[in-house]
């Protein structure tokens, strides 16, 4: 079982988009792990994209992940890492195919509304630089042996 890292961008939750990114997580079976709302600080998004670091969109996406609230999520489920970014879309909007979330609501790169890990070994570190190992809840569905 797999476990990937989420985030419901500013632009996302200014446009109250936080309950249309957890319906449709939920509905594709995934299971919630960890969530909290928060203000993401300075240092937590420059760690958080340390990799962009020295291009030249770098210093508005650090702008813009600063800039109004964030909702940060882990979600488990088989093949999480792939299956959530199929379901955000391609990073460019007018890219990402019909029916993912960038596709359905957003237009621009730097407003793509959420991030999602793109590998296992990425899910695993930005799981560990966002949530503490007592904010990961383990649980389990009644349904999970039949249903997914
Ligand atoms: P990236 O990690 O490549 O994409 P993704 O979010 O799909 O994993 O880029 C991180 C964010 O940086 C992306 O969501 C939006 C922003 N960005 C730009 O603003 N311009 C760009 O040309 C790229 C590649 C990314």
């Amino acid at each position: 079982m797999e476990r990937t890292f989420v985030l419901v961008k500013p632009d996302g939750v200014q446009r109250g988009l936080i309950g249309e990114v957890i319906a449709r997580l939920e509905k594709r079976g995934l299971k919630l792990t960890a969530a909290k709302f928060l203000a993401v600080s300075n240092d937590l998004a420059e760690k958080h994209y340390a990799v962009h670091k020295g291009k030249d969109f770098y210093p508005g996406l650090i702008r813009y992940i600063t800039s109004a609230p964030v909702m940060a999520m882990v979600w488990e489920g088989t093949n999480a890492v792939a299956v959530v970014r199929q379901t955000m879309g391609a990073t460019r909007p007018w890219e990402a195919a019909p029916g993912s979330i960038r596709h359905d609501f957003a237009l621009e790169v730097g407003r793509n509304l959420t991030h999602a890990s793109d590998s296992v070994e990425n899910a695993q570190a930005e799981i560990a630089l966002w949530f503490s190992p007592t904010e990961l809840v383990e649980w389990q569905r009644c349904s999970d042996d039949w249903i997914f």
